[in-house]
C-alpha cells in the first residue's frame, strides 16, 4: 500500500484519484485540519474504488505507528502540512510544530518499519527571492517566511536521512503554482477560510463571494508589469507523483525535481484567459505590491523530463476552464453535498 498523508487536501486528493485509476493500492491519512471528509467520498465516487481512510494527526506518534503496524505500507507520499504563507508569519510555532514534528514522526516510524521510499511535497518557495529565471534545481535556496523555512528544513532533514542510510529513495518535488481541478468538476480546491492565492480569489470573485480582485502591483519588470508565475494543472502534478514513485521504486538516492510547465504567465494573462475561456467578467482594483512577492518565478523542468519522463501536458486554458467548472458545480465548496 502507498500511504498518502494529507490525501484529503487539494493536491493529495487528485493524486489519490490518479493512483487509484492507475491500479495502485493506496491508503489516505489526514486529520482534516484543512479539508473535509467529503473529498474522500468524492475520490471513491470518481474512481469507483475503495481505499482505507485514517483520520489521524501526524503529531500523534502512537496512532501513526499503529497504522504502520496494521497495514503493509511500501511507500509514502507526504503532502500533509500547513501551507499558508501569511498565517505562518503570525503562527510560526504552530507551523514549525505541525510541519517539522509531523515529518520527523513520519520518518522515524518509516525507519522503524523499514519503509524507505518517500515522495515529499516541497515548494518553489525554497528559491526565495530568486534573481534568475527559469530556476533549476541546483540554484541557491533560502526562505523568506516560516512556511518556506519548514520546506527548506524538511529538505535538509531528508538529505541528512539519506546520508545516514543510503537505502532510502526520496523524491523532493518542488511544485510551482498548482491550480485547476478534476475534469469532472467533482474534485477541486476547497480552501478553508479566505484564500490568498490568485486562482482561488478569481474564483471567489466570479461566484460572488468577493466584489473585486485586487492586483498586487503593476510596476514589476515583467511584460505587463504584474507578477509572473508558473501555473501548473493539478492533474499534471498528480501524474508527477506517479513518475516520482516510479523513480523511487527504481533507484535509491535523493532526487529533487521542479514540477511546473516552464512557462511564466502574468496576473493579467491569468485574468484575461480565465475571462475569455469562461465568458465571465473579472472586475479588479490595482493596489501596491504585496510584501515578499518576487516579480517573476518559473521553472526549468528539464530534469524531471530527463530523469522521470514527466512533462506537464495541460495549458493555461485547461487550468482556467477546469477551475471554473469546479466552482460552478460547487459554489459553496464541499459543504454542498453534506
Ligand atoms: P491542503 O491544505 O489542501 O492539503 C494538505 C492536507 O494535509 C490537508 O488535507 C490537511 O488537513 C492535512 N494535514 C495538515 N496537517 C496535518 C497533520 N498534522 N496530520 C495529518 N494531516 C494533516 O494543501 P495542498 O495545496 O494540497 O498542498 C499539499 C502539500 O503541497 C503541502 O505540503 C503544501 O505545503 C505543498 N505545496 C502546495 C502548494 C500550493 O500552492 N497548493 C505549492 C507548493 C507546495
Ligand atoms: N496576486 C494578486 N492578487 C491576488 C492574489 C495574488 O495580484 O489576489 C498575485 C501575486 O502578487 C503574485 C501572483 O498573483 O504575483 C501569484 O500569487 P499567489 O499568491 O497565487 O502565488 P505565489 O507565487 O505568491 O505563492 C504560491 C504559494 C506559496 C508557494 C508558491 C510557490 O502561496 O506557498 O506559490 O509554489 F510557495
Amino acid at each position: 500500500m502507498i500511504l498518502i498523508t494529507g490525501g484529503a487536501g487539494f493536491i493529495g486528493s487528485h493524486t489519490a484519484v490518479a493512483l487509484l485509476n492507475a491500479g495502485y493500492e493506496i491508503g489516505i491519512l489526514d486529520n482534516l485540519s484543512n479539508s473535509k471528509y467529503e473529498s474522500i467520498r468524492r475520490i471513491k465516487q470518481l474512481t469507483e474504488k475503495e481505499c482505507p481512510f485514517f483520520e489521524i494527526d501526524l503529531l500523534d506518534y502512537l496512532a501513526l505507528d499503529r497504522i504502520f503496524c496494521e497495514n503493509k505500507i511500501d511507500s509514502v507520499i507526504h503532502f500533509a502540512g500547513f501551507k499558508a504563507v501569511g498565517e505562518s508569519v503570525s503562527k510560526p510555532l504552530e507551523y514549525y510544530h505541525n510541519n517539522i514534528t509531523g515529518t520527523l514522526n513520519l520518518c522515524r516510524i518509516m525507519r522503524e518499519h523499514n519503509v524507505k521510499k518517500l515522495v515529499f511535497s516541497s515548494s518553489a518557495t525554497v528559491y526565495g527571492l530568486a534573481k534568475v529565471v527559469p530556476v533549476t534545481e541546483d540554484m541557491p535556496i533560502s526562505a523568506t517566511n516560516p512556511y518556506g523555512s519548514t520546506k527548506l528544513m524538511i529538505e535538509n532533514i531528508l538529505n541528512d536521512l539519506f546520508v545516514s542510510d543510503n537505502d532510502w529513495s526520496i523524491a523532493l518535488l518542488r511544485y510551482f503554482n498548482p491550480i485547476g481541478a478534476h475534469k469532472s468538476g467533482i474534485l477541486g480546491e476547497n480552501p478553508n477560510g479566505i484564500p490568498n492565492n490568485l486562482m482561488p480569489r478569481i474564483c471567489n470573485v466570479v461566484n460572488g463571494k468577493m466584489d473585486k480582485l485586487t492586483i498586487w502591483g503593476t510596476d514589476y519588470a515583467t511584460h505587463d508589469g504584474t507578477g509572473v508565475r508558473d501555473y501548473i494543472h493539478v492533474l499534471d502534478l498528480a501524474d508527477g507523483h506517479i513518475a516520482a514513485l516510479n523513480k523511487c521504486n527504481k533507484d535509491k538516492g535523493i532526487f529533487t525535481y521542479n514540477l511546473g510547465t516552464g512557462i511564466g504567465y502574468s496576473v493579467f494573462d491569468l485574468i484575461n484567459t480565465f475571462a475569455r475561456v469562461n465568458n465571465v467578467n473579472i472586475p479588479y482594483d490595482v493596489c501596491p505590491r504585496r510584501p515578499g512577492d518576487v516579480a517573476s518565478l518559473y521553472a526549468d523542468c528539464s530534469k524531471a523530463e530527463k530523469e522521470m519522463s514527466w512533462k506537464a501536458k495541460l495549458g493555461l486554458e485547461d487550468m482556467c476552464a477546469d477551475s471554473y467548472k469546479f466552482v460552478k458545480k460547487n459554489p459553496k465548496g464541499y459543504e454542498d453535498s453534506k
